[in-house]
């Protein structure tokens, strides 16, 4: 024990609860791996009645985290409270003012304050791992800031909730409601507190917004992400998808263009063919495209408490096998002060493909105006078909797959079609992704 890094954990929810089972069933080969044993010698957590199922030995209770983060009695402070300010951002400070390392799940606070955390660390010689914030059990963080260092990422994107994408995956293959598997995703832990977090898509985007710092060197800037969620995605939607080829994601996409990054998270279609397309259920997956390796996609478990704490304890016990006087990396691969600032790029300048899903009144010339429309924007379509909806007699489905072509011009023509009065129902935009 006198050599043990000695850690204090916040927060004692399904990741908390994980980690400190798992650092007792495998305390052992931990010992072994990081020839020092890894002691949780703290916990904080809001209730200290509540039976979690978890054996806490000796370790100290504290009703304060912050009081947690500040004391002397550890060396690491594992802060899986969550949230993007409170206890969470004044623990996470505290901790590094006080010279002690951070492990952290927490994406919403590394999105908010990320920078400035960053730089607290970096400054006091300390380290703040956040492998875990995203895409749960898949190292991807490791993997961009280490062993990408000599590449140049042109685009990074992927499935980063797994929520999201357990929803889609039985929507389409069970036909299930979205409410029923959004119950489900709840139940089984994969979901935020607030699960409007997850099918809004904001925490895909906390998410996408750490992995632009590192790989475009900039500042990170969530406020300044494109964002729609799955919740208006409907059997129609995955229907129509799957007839031309497609399947839905939620993706989150950050790419440079020439007049800045583009970041967005929003439903997109990736041909059913692609690699993406076959991650399925709570399984997340990330791809980083850049100059020296073409396209390198990574994937795994998402979300739940073990895949989470998988992540966490591989924080910590690179912290355990870290010596005095080792030099620490900077916290997103670039020092926190030589971030950029982050440069926008518009998001009516998106260019791509577009499916478009009309529902029309069923009269002479309606086919014939759409097309004109799209036109006189210069879309070039891939296919334009319509089908008769069997519960509506009067009203048909009109879908249109368009060639590469502008968010403006295509915005343009819907709201053209819009006001010419043909729409029965609010038009259904999904983009398409280009996927290896
Ligand atoms: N709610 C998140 C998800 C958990 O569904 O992916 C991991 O951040």
């Amino acid at each position: 024990m006198a050599d043990a890094l000695r850690i204090g954990i916040a927060g004692l929810g399904t990741v908390g609860s994980s980690v400190v089972r798992m650092l007792g069933d495998k305390g052992h080969e931990l010992t072994r791996l990081c020839g020092r044993e890894i002691a949780p010698v703290a916990v904080s957590a809001r209730d200290r009645t509540r039976d979690r199922g978890i054996e806490l030995g000796n370790a100290q209770w504290f009703d304060d985290p912050v009081a947690l983060a500040r004391s002397s009695e550890i060396e690491v402070f594992v802060e899986l409270i969550g949230g993007e300010d409170g206890p969470a951002l004044a623990s996470v400070s505290a901790a590094l003012e006080a010279g002690h390392h951070v492990v952290t799940a927490n994406k919403a606070l590394l999105s908010k304050h990320g920078v400035e955390l960053a730089a607290i660390a970096e400054q006091n010689g300390v380290l703040l791992n956040y492998e875990a914030a995203v895409a749960g059990g898949i190292p991807v963080i490791k993997t961009m800031r280490e062993a990408l260092a000599g590449n140049q990422v042109n685009r990074v994107f992927g499935i980063m909730n797994g929520t999201c994408n357990y929803i889609l995956t039985r929507m389409e293959a069970e036909k299930l409601s979205f409410e029923d598997c959004l119950k489900d995703a709840q139940e089984l832990g994969y979901a935020e507190a607030d699960p409007t977090f997850d099918i809004e898509g904001h925490d895909t985007a906390h998410k996408l917004s750490i992995l632009t710092s590192i790989a475009f060197g900039c500042r990170i800037s969530a406020d300044d992400i494109y964002m729609e969620g799955i919740s208006n995605i409907t059997q129609a939607d995955i229907k129509a998808a799957s007839e031309l080829g497609y399947r839905i994601k939620l993706l989150g996409v950050a790419q440079k263009t020439d007049s800045g990054i583009e970041q967005r998270v929003h439903p997109t279609m990736v041909p059913v063919s692609s690699v993406i397309a076959q991650v399925h259920g709570v399984t997340n997956a990330v791809a980083i495209e850049t100059d020296m390796l073409g396209e390198l996609l990574l994937s795994g478990p998402g979300a739940g408490g073990d895949a989470t704490a998988s992540a966490v304890i591989g924080d910590i016990a690179d912290i355990a096998k870290s010596r005095p006087g080792f030099q620490h990396g900077p916290v997103f691969g670039w020092p926190a002060k030589d971030l950029a600032p982050y440069k926008r790029a518009r998001m009516r300048a998106h260019a791509g493909g577009y499916f478009i899903r009309l529902t029309v009144h069923d009269r002479i010339g309606v086919f014939a105006d759409i097309a004109r429309r799209m036109a006189e924007n210069d879309i070039s379509l891939e296919s334009i078909v319509q089908h008769g909806d069997a519960d509506e007699a009067a009203h048909k489905t009109v879908v249109l797959v368009t060639h590469e072509t502008t968010e403006a011009a295509v915005r343009r023509a819907v709201d053209s079609i819009t006001k010419d009065g043909h729409l029965t129902t609010k038009p259904q935009v999904i983009r398409i992704e280009r996927v290896a």
